[in-house]
C-alpha cells in the first residue's frame, strides 16, 4: 500500500474530486487545525475530499440510503466484506447474477454494491424509475484494490475517528455547522439546457435544488462556517453566489473505459469566507469576481419569482 492509497476512496464516483484534493485539501486542513471546528461533506458520494483530509471531527451525508449504508458496513465490518467479495470471480455471467440480486440484509447489500460498483461499465451509479441499479457490465475491470490496496481497511480505520454518518438532504445537515466549521459541498450538476441533468439514483438535483444549497451556504457562512461549493461552470450559478469568491478551475475527464477517449470540463468553485480573506483563496487558482454585498437569502425570500428570472426557466 502507497501512502497514496491511504487516503483514495474505496469507491468509484461520477464527478469524484480526487482531482482536485491536492489543492483543496491543504487549505482546509489549515483552517480546520486552527478552529478545531467540525468537517462536513453533505453530498458525500465516494469522499474523495474527507478520504484526502481525514479530519479529527465529521459529519459526512448523501440522500443515496444504499450508499451510505456502504459506509456503514465497512466502518464496523470491513473484514467480514473483503473474506465474502475475494470469492465473487469477475466475468460477465457472474457480474449480471449479482446485479439481479436482492439482498435482504445490510452486510449482502454492500458486499453487492461494492463488487458493482468496481466492475460496472465506468464506475457509474445509475438506477432505473424502480430503483434498481441498471449499469452493464464493465468488461474486465476488477475489484481487487479493495484488499490488495487496503482501501477497505483504511476507509473503515478514518471512519471510526468521530465521524459521523447521516442518510439526509444536505440542508438539514448544512444548518446544523456553525463558527469554525469547514462545509465542503460536491452537488450533482444542473444544467440550464437539460433543466434536470444528472440523476443518482432516483433523485434528481434541480435548479429549486441549487437555489436552496446556495441559501444554505449563505447561512453557514453568516454563522462563521468556511463554505466551499464546486459545480460545474454555468453562468445562471453565478447569480446564486454573489458573496462568494470564484475560481474556475479546468479537468480532463477520461469518458467511461476508453483512456484515449477525454474532454476538458469547467468547474466552478465557489468559496464563501465569513473573514474574506481573498489573498488565502488565490492560492487555489485566480479569483475572477468581485463579492458584492447583496444576498442571496434575502433576495430569494422577498422575490418569490426571482429563480425564474434568473434562469427563464419553469421549475
Ligand atoms: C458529484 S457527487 C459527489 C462526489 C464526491 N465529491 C466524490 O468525491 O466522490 C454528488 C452526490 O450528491 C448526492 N446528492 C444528490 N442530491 C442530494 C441532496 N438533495 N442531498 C444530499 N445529497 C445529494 C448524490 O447522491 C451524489 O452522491
Amino acid at each position: 500500500m502507497t501512502n497514496e492509497d491511504q487516503h483514495n476512496p474505496f469507491l468509484k464516483w461520477a464527478g469524484g474530486k480526487r482531482w482536485l484534493s491536492p489543492k483543496l485539501v491543504p487549505l482546509i486542513k489549515n483552517e480546520l487545525k486552527k478552529s478545531e471546528g467540525e468537517y462536513f461533506e453533505p453530498f458525500l458520494g465516494a469522499g474523495a475530499i474527507f478520504f484526502a483530509l481525514n479530519p479529527h471531527k465529521a459529519t459526512l451525508s448523501d440522500i443515496n440510503s444504499n450508499l451510505i449504508e456502504v459506509y456503514f458496513e465497512i466502518k464496523r465490518n470491513w473484514l467480514a466484506i473483503v473474506n465474502e467479495i475475494k470469492t465473487w470471480p469477475v466475468n460477465e455471467e457472474y457480474y449480471y447474477s449479482i446485479r439481479e440480486l436482492v439482498p435482504t440484509t445490510r452486510f449482502k447489500r454492500a458486499c453487492r454494491f461494492l463488487y458493482l460498483n468496481r466492475t460496472c461499465y465506468g464506475g457509474l451509479y445509475r438506477e432505473n424509475q424502480l430503483g434498481q441499479f441498471n449499469v452493464p457490465y464493465g468488461g474486465g475491470r476488477d475489484h481487487k484494490a479493495l484488499w490488495e490496496k487496503k482501501l477497505l481497511q483504511h476507509a473503515s480505520i478514518v471512519l471510526n475517528n468521530n465521524v459521523n454518518l447521516l442518510c439526509s438532504d444536505f440542508e438539514a445537515v448544512m444548518h446544523n455547522s456553525t463558527d469554525g466549521d469547514v462545509v465542503y459541498c460536491d452537488p450533482t450538476y444542473s444544467t440550464k439546457k437539460r433543466k434536470q441533468f444528472d440523476r443518482y439514483g432516483k433523485t434528481i438535483f434541480s435548479w429549486a435544488d441549487q437555489l436552496r444549497l446556495a441559501v444554505a451556504a449563505e447561512q453557514a457562512m453568516d454563522r462563521g462556517a468556511l463554505v466551499i461549493v464546486s459545480n460545474s461552470s454555468c453562468f445562471q450559478l453565478n447569480n446564486f453566489y454573489p458573496r462568494a469568491y470564484r475560481i474556475d478551475l479546468e479537468k480532463t475527464k477520461t469518458i467511461g473505459n476508453k483512456a484515449h477517449s477525454k474532454s476538458v470540463h469547467q468547474e466552478s468553485i465557489y468559496i464563501l469566507d465569513p473573514k474574506s480573506r481573498r489573498k488565502l483563496w488565490s492560492k487555489l487558482g485566480t479569483i475572477v469576481n468581485k463579492k458584492s454585498t447583496s444576498s442571496i437569502a434575502s433576495k430569494a425570500r422577498d422575490n418569490p419569482d426571482f429563480i425564474h428570472e434568473f434562469l427563464g426557466l419553469s421549475i
